[in-house]
C-alpha cells in the first residue's frame, strides 16, 4: 500500500502532529550535532507555509523518568533560531495545559512537545496515550525516519486516531535512497561493511548477499572473518563464538557468486588508544591489535567501488574516533564521494558520524539520519513507523 508524501495533503487551518527524530547528542545543554534537526526543517517549513500549525514531537534518549537533562529545551531554542520564529516548548506532550497551548496556535505557528519518553506509555504504544497525543490534531506527518523501527505511540499508535497522514520530506528522501540500493539497484552494486561485531550485522549480511555483487569488509568484524579463514590476527578483537557463522557466511557468498574482499594489510598498534604508535603490516604480529585497514586494502576497496554504479556503506573501517586509525575510512570515503555517476548511500549512526566533518561528505548521494532504522531496513525488515503511514 502506498505512503503519501506530504505534498499530497492540505494543511490550511489544520493542526498537524509532526513526529520528528530530534534524538540528537546534547552535552551540558548544547546540541553537538544538529544534522537530524536540520534534515526536518524543510518539512516543518512546508507545513507552516501552507497554513498549518506544526505540533512537533520527538523522543530524546532513553529516560526512565522525567529529567531536566533529557528535556527538549535546547531543541526548541535551536528550532526557533533555524526557523526564524518562536518555537515554544510545551511542558508535556499531553495534558490540559499543553492542549490549551495547541488550541491557541495560529496558522504558521509551531510548538515543540516535551520528550515523549517522559511517559512510559509512549514506548508501550499505549492506546489511551496515543489517543491523548492525537487530540486537537487533524493531520499526522511522520518525518522521524530514525525512529521508524520503533512501534511506539507516536510512530504507530496515533495513526489509529488520525486518518489523514503522510511522510515528511526527510522520510521520503530516506526511503527513496534505501530503495535505490535494495530494489533493483544499478549494477555492479557494492556494499562496504565495517563496525565492531559480526553479530550485529548477520541479518544485514544475509540480506545484502541477495542484493549486491561484492561486499568489502573492514572494521573489527573483519578479524573474525580472517581468523575463520585461518589468518593470524594477533590480539585483534574477534568474536570467537562467531567463527563458524563467519565461515558459513563466506560459503554462502561463494554459492551466490558474491565477491567478498577482506583486508590484506592492516594498521596495528599495541593498544586501541590515542598515542599508541601505528604500524602498517601485512601480517599481524601476535602482540598487536588490528585497528584500521592498511593502504593496500584501501586501494583494493577503491578499485572495487570505481567499477560500481551503486554503493551502500554501513560501519566504519577502523577505530575512526582516533585519528591515527581513521585513515582507511577517510581514504575510501573521499574516493567514493568524488566518484562521478555512482549512487552512494551512507548508512547512519557511526558511519555518518565518521564523515560528519569531512568537506567532501556533501558529495555522497545520501547520508542517512537513521541508525537502527537504517540497519533494520537494510536487513529487509518492515519498519512499523512506515507501515503505519500506508493509506
Ligand atoms: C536512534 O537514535 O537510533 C533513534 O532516535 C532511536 O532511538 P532508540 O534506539 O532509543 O529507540
Amino acid at each position: 500500500m502506498p505512503v503519501l508524501p506530504i505534498t499530497r495533503l492540505e494543511f490550511k487551518d489544520k493542526k498537524v502532529l509532526v513526529r520528528c527524530d530530534f534524538n540528537v547528542p546534547i552535552h551540558e545543554g548544547k546540541i553537538q550535532d544538529p544534522a537530524r534537526i536540520d534534515a526536518s526543517l524543510d518539512t516543518i517549513r512546508y507545513i507552516l507555509e501552507h497554513g498549518g500549525s506544526a505540533v512537533l514531537c520527538s523522543h530524546l534518549g532513553r529516560p526512565k523518568e522525567r529529567s531536566a537533562e533529557l528535556s527538549l529545551k535546547p531543541v526548541a531554542e535551536y528550532l526557533s533560531k533555524a526557523l526564524g520564529q518562536k518555537v515554544a516548548l510545551a511542558p508535556d506532550c499531553i495534558g490540559d495545559h499543553t492542549g490549551k497551548m495547541i488550541e491557541a496556535l495560529k496558522p504558521g505557528d509551531a510548538i515543540l512537545l516535551e520528550n515523549l519518553r517522559f511517559h512510559k506509555e509512549e514506548e508501550a504504544n499505549d492506546r489511551d496515550f496515543s489517543h491523548e497525543l492525537a487530540r486537537h490534531k487533524q493531520v499526522y506527518v511522520n518525518d522521524g525516519f530514525g525512529s521508524a523501527h520503533r512501534a511506539h505511540a507516536s510512530t504507530v499508535g496515533v495513526t489509529r486516531f488520525i486518518s489523514e497522514r503522510a511522510a515528511g520530506f526527510l522520510m521520503m528522501r530516506e526511503l527513496e535512497a534505501l530503495r535505490a540500493v535494495t530494489e533493483n539497484p544499478q549494477r555492479p552494486s557494492v556494499a562496504i561493511l565495517g563496525g565492531a561485531k559480526v553479530s550485529d550485522k548477520i541479518g544485514l549480511i544475509r540480506n545484502l548477499l541477495t542484493k549486491v555483487d561484492a561486499i568489502l569488509i573492514g572494521g573489527a568484524m573483519a578479524y573474525t572473518f580472517l581468523k575463520a579463514q585461518g589468518v593470524a590476527v594477533g590480539r585483534s578483537r574477534v568474536e570467537d563464538d562467531k567463527l563458524e557463522l563467519a565461515k558459513e557466511l563466506l560459503a554462502e557468498a561463494a554459492r551466490k557468486g558474491v565477491k567478498i574482499v577482506l583486508p590484506s594489510d592492516h594498521i596495528v598498534a599495541s593498544a586501541p588508544e590515542a598515542g599508541a604508535t601505528p604500524h602498517t603490516v601485512s601480517e599481524i604480529p601476535s602482540e598487536m591489535i588490528g585497528l584500521d585497514i592498511g593502504p593496500d586494502t584501501a586501494a583494493a576497496f577503491i578499485a572495487e567501488i570505481a567499477r560500481a554504479k551503486t554503493v551502500i556503506w554501513n560501519g566504519p573501517l577502523g577505530l575512526f574516533e582516533i585519528p591515527a586509525f581513521a585513515g582507511g575510512t577517510m581514504r575510501v570515503g573521499e574516493a567514493l564521494a568524488n566518484q562521478p555517476g555512482v549512487i552512494s548511500i551512507i548508512g547512519g549512526g557511526d558511519t555518518a558520524a565518521a564523515f560528519a566533518h569531512a568537506p567532501w561528505a556533501s558529495k555522497f548521494t545520501h547520508i542517512s539520519t537513521g541508525g537502527g532504522a537504517t540497519l533494520e531496513y537494510l536487513e529487509g525488515r518492515e519498519l512499523p513507523g512506515v507501515k503505519a503511514l500506508e493509506v
